[in-house]
């Protein structure tokens, strides 16, 4: 077992990037919420599922609070154990500006181009739509502090690394700037136990359950928020 005094956490660059897809691939390999919007798995297409995260990273690298942990002593220091990406808060009164407006076209188009090149794969499209409402009705509801929230969109710790503190240190990066700054933030679990268990100890509280219903099928994420702390 790694001792989590050697976990360096940085910004995560372009060459960590297939390090950070495994991951991803790894840690949400039995997800429900995987396992819900990629229903028919003889259709899974893990190649374009790469080419999608690997857009998204890029996005995240240019838009979000996107970290990565390595163990700095290891024999494959470069290793990606896990990683954290976060959506930065926006205060109510302001209005997205030209240059995010640009970005979120950009990472349209590359994802209409993917769909062109390799088609869906796997993707049900109608339950990414049943998700995306159902996600946008939880947020405006749940949403209602004037500083915005930082939003946990994506954290995953390697299978044989997770249980060692590397998710707390990748928290810990954007907690302390959240408690330093009075802001909340939030997340949405796609598993009951044990993750609910695990954001409670990074001092999150369950507000609500966001039930995806797709004719009786239903895939349940569980939204939580964290108040701003004040240092001991
Ligand atoms: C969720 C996840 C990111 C947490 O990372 P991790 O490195 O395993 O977590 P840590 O070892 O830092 O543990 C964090 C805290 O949760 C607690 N914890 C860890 N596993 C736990 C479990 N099974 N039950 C209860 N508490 C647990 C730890 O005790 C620790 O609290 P402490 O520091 O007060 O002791 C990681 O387990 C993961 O990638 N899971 C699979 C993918 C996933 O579900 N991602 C999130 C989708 S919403």
């Amino acid at each position: 077992m790694m001792p989590t005094s050697t976990i360096s956490i940085s910004p995560l660059r372009e060459e960590d990037i297939p390090g950070a897809v495994d991951a991803i691939q790894e840690a949400f390999a039995e997800d429900p919420y995987n396992l819900w919007v990629y229903n028919d798995r003889s259709k899974l297409n893990l190649n374009r599922n790469r080419v999608s995260l690997g857009i998204r990273c890029r996005w995240g690298i240019r838009n979000a609070l996107f970290y990565v942990a390595k163990d700095l002593v290891s024999d494959e220091k470069d290793k990606v154990l896990g990683i954290a990406m976060w959506i930065p808060p926006r205060q109510t009164k302001l209005k997205k500006t030209w240059g995010e407006w640009l970005e979120g076209w950009k990472l349209w188009c590359q994802q209409v181009g993917m769909n062109v090149w390799y088609g869906r794969g796997g993707l049900n499209v109608k339950r990414y739509y049943i998700w995306k409402q159902r996600q946008a009705e939880a947020q405006s509801e749940i949403w209602t502090d004037p500083k915005g929230y930082y939003f946990c969109n994506v954290i995953v710790v390697l299978p044989e690394a997770q249980g060692k503190g590397i998710g707390r240190a990748l928290f810990r990066e954007v907690t302390q700037k959240a408690d330093a700054e009075g802001r909340r933030c939030y997340l949405e679990s796609s598993r009951d136990e044990p993750n609910t268990k695990i954001y409670e100890a990074m001092g999150f509280h369950f507000v609500k359950q966001m039930d995806c219903d797709d004719g009786g099928d239903v895939c349940q994420l569980y939204c939580m928020v964290r108040e701003p702390q004040s240092p001991l």
